[in-house]
């Protein structure tokens, strides 16, 4: 009987990815999916790539009547994985009313009804940002948390702590925070990828969408770091790698493997990248010279961060296989599919 897990913000970026993993591990996917900040044509991508169409149930997490309504009829769930999310930075600066509601008042309806329906496993959609600026590098699980520079930020730290806390409260609920750096690129298919909204926040689709000519310009923020080539550092992962890790994670806590009732795992290749051989990755893999100019400091960023992936690899077997280079392939190839498709 394949175990049926429910992928909540799955017709997102990570999480319509992890779909497509789960899938082809043989497990039944349910999503549930406000469409806040992607489409219902999602799912007929996975069946393009897996063969198989999960569920989708159009249903806003902050609806606690409607989620209730929801599970009972799926009280076969084994497992959840929680990606839905608001998770722009900067927007979350302005609005952060709606980012604190959203996103905590989500994750504790989901946490109310696991506990009600008996449903144990959640893995947990994180992020390094909850590290800050670490004052060590690489970053291990156990570095000092930051306060957030961000409200977003501050729900994943939020959120990690009410997850925490349940499971210190309710043993029947075992859960595991995965951590993420950057997460890029798109799945070789081309046929799902980062879709943001409007001006994308994030480097590599503001990248790519002006190495196809819909930007004028790739503005590097800040070249006076204390950094090799003075441009920040980050810890770029290929998507498809990170999904990977969710299977991985989920399995360990439906096979009780988990070594206790709460886990944390960085999920990051360990090597740090500069913006600017990010850019530098993008023309060897485009053959595009990329216009970009170096201007001011973006309020809010740290100057580097990396990971120390060493637990996740020994504790999960799990390490990132794409390089940069094929990762920031898949981003571009994934560019050129969406402008010449009009997705
Ligand atoms: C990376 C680097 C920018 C855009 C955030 C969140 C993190 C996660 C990923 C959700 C920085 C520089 C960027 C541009 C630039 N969010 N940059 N020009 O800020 O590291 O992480 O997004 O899952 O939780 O904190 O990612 O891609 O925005 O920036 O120079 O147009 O690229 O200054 O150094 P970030 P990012």
């Amino acid at each position: 009987m394949k175990k049926k897990i429910l992928v909540t913000g799955g017709t997102g970026y990570i999480g319509s990815h992890t779909c497509v993993e789960l899938i082809g591990e043989g497990f039944d996917v349910i999503i549930i999916d406000n469409l806040y900040n992607s489409t219902a044509d999602v799912v007929d991508r996975i069946q393009m790539i897996s063969g198989i169409k999960p569920f989708l149930e159009v249903l806003d997490l902050c609806d606690n009547k409607r989620l209730d309504k929801f599970i009972q009829k799926h009280k076969d769930i084994s497992a959840v994985i929680h990606f839905a999310a608001y998770k722009a930075v900067s927007e979350s600066v302005s609005k952060p009313l709606e980012y604190y509601r959203n996103n905590l008042f989500s994750l504790v309806n989901l946490l109310d009804v696991m506990k009600r329906f008996d449903i144990p496993d959640l893995v947990f959609s994180s992020s390094c940002t909850v590290y800050g600026q670490p004052e060590k590098l690489p970053v291990t699980e156990d570095a000092p948390l930051q306060p957030a520079t961000s409200p977003y930020g501050n729900t994943k730290q939020i959120g990690e702590t009410i997850i925490r806390d349940t499971t210190v409260s309710d043993k029947n609920i075992k859960a595991i925070s995965l951590r993420y750096f950057n997460p890029i690129g798109a799945h070789p298919s081309a046929l799902i990828g980062e879709l943001p909204r409007g001006v994308p926040e994030n480097l590599v689709p503001y990248l790519t969408q002006t190495g196809y000519g819909i930007r004028e310009e790739l503005k590097v923020f800040g070249d006076d770091y204390n950094t090799p080539d003075g441009s920040c550092i980050r810890d770029y992962l290929h998507v498809v790698d990170l999904a990977k890790a969710h299977v991985i994670a989920i399995k360990r806590l439906i096979e009780g493997k988990n070594k206790t009732n709460y886990e944390v795992f960085n999920l990051g290749t360990g090597n740090g990248v500069s913006v600017l051989e990010a850019i530098k990755s993008f023309e060897r893999v485009s053959g595009i010279k990329l216009k970009y100019k170096i201007v001011g400091r973006r309020a809010g960023d740290i100057e580097k961060i990396w990971a120390d992936p060493s637990f996740a690899n020994k504790e999960l077997g799990w390490k990132t296989l794409s390089s940069l280079d094929e990762a920031m392939k898949t981003a571009w190839d994934w560019e050129k599919t969406v402008r010449n498709n009009k997705l």
